[in-house]
């Protein structure tokens, strides 16, 4: 019989060393620590150097995950790796399939901005209840430092470096609980990192674009109404699918954006903050890695244990928001 439930039999992350902080930022926009801290909660972040590839890192996350859920890179036969921010507008992803030598395994990239790593998720889901792959590697990395502007004070101190990664196993028994993703492309201007092209002319008839890309670009306010309207509804829909309440969740780890959208969230979920795990003060905003990053570190610290019931949700760029109730661990662990 083809097992087609999902288990998460391993995690890992990987952060470039150079920490910066908000001091060090003070020197560089009007800010200061009290602002950074007060309204986000962030008070360090790492950022990766100019020789440092997203594939580097996304592949160093990659092998800790491996190694945790001992499967040979020779097993995986899907790599995804949700990014925006890839070493190459073509995805990332084949380099970090050929870093690791995991010479069977299709791989490409996947953008959902911060809900990367929750699209991620579901879509790896989709391919082992379908009974068509056995060993998922899902990776969510992001190098945000090279598309923030570093003169804008409103960005530049929100965001880091770094990537996480999981392993999704086909298992006899189904540790994905229940998903909901979403999307509303009407509020797309909220949140961009948009292509500027200039018209260039070819020929007397032919004028193409050609241009690069802009710098991050929020609107602060909107962006955070939107994640404390949408995400405790979007885990309440993710609940109803697992036939839970909020009550049975052990760990919730939202997208690290902000400590206030984190706290308002698990309020109006009735969640305790200490079942809420949050690194934001030591990493900042890390995009697609952000939620990835925060499991491996709680499991590594020995916070999240097999069987425990955990709440993940990603909200950004798109508009982009889905929630995913799941078991960690390998049923047998
Ligand atoms: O990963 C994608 C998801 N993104 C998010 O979830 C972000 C959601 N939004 C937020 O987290 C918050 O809106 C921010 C942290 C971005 C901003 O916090 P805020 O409490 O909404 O501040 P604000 O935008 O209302 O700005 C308040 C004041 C303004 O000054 P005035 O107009 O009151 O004089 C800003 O110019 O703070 C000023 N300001 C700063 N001051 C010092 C903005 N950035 C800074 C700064 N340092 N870095």
């Amino acid at each position: 019989m083809i097992n087609t439930g999902i288990a998460i039999a391993g995690s890992g992350s990987a952060t470039p060393s150079v920490s910066v902080d908000n001091h060090a930022l003070s020197q560089l926009v009007e800010t200061s620590d009290e602002w950074i801290a007060s309204r986000t909660g962030i008070r360090y972040r790492k950022l990766a150097s100019a020789e440092t590839t997203l594939s580097a890192i996304a592949t160093r996350a990659a092998q800790q995950a491996l190694s945790m859920a001992q499967v040979d890179p020779s097993e995986i036969d899907l790599i995804l790796l949700a990014t925006s921010t890839a070493d190459d507008l073509f995805g990332s992803a084949g380099q970090v399939q050929a870093q690791l030598g995991a010479t069977q395994a299709v791989a490409f990239d996947l953008t959902a901005a911060c809900s990367g790593f929750v699209f991620g998720l579901v879509t790896a889901a989709q391919f082992i209840r379908t009974g068509v792959y056995r060993n998922v590697l899902l990776i969510g990395a992001d190098v945000m430092s090279r598309w923030v502007d570093w003169s804008d004070r409103t960005t530049c101190v929100l965001f880091g470096d770094g990537a996480g990664a999981v392993v999704l196993q086909a298992s006899e028994c189904d540790r994905l609980l229940g998903f909901e993703l979403r999307s509303d492309g009407n509020q797309n201007a909220c949140l961009n990192l948009s292509y500027q092209p200039q018209p260039k002319a070819l020929t007397d008839q032919i004028t193409i674009g050609q241009g690069n890309y802009q710098s991050v670009t929020m609107n602060g306010q909107e962006v955070y109404r939107f994640a404390v309207t949408k995400v405790p509804e979007v885990i309440e829909k993710a609940l109803y699918r697992a036939n839970m309440g909020a009550e049975g969740i052990d760990w919730l780890i939202l997208h690290q954006a902000n400590q206030r959208i984190m706290d308002a969230v698990a309020q109006r979920l009735n969640i305790p903050a200490e079942k809420v795990i949050s690194n934001l003060a030591n990493y900042g905003n890390t995009s697609a890695a952000s939620i990835p990053l925060a499991l491996d570190e709680a499991v590594r610290e020995g916070k999240i244990q097999p069987g425990d019931v955990i709440a993940v949700s990603g909200f950004g760029a798109g508009l982009s928001w889905g929630a995913s109730i799941f078991q960690w661990g390998k049923p047998s662990s």
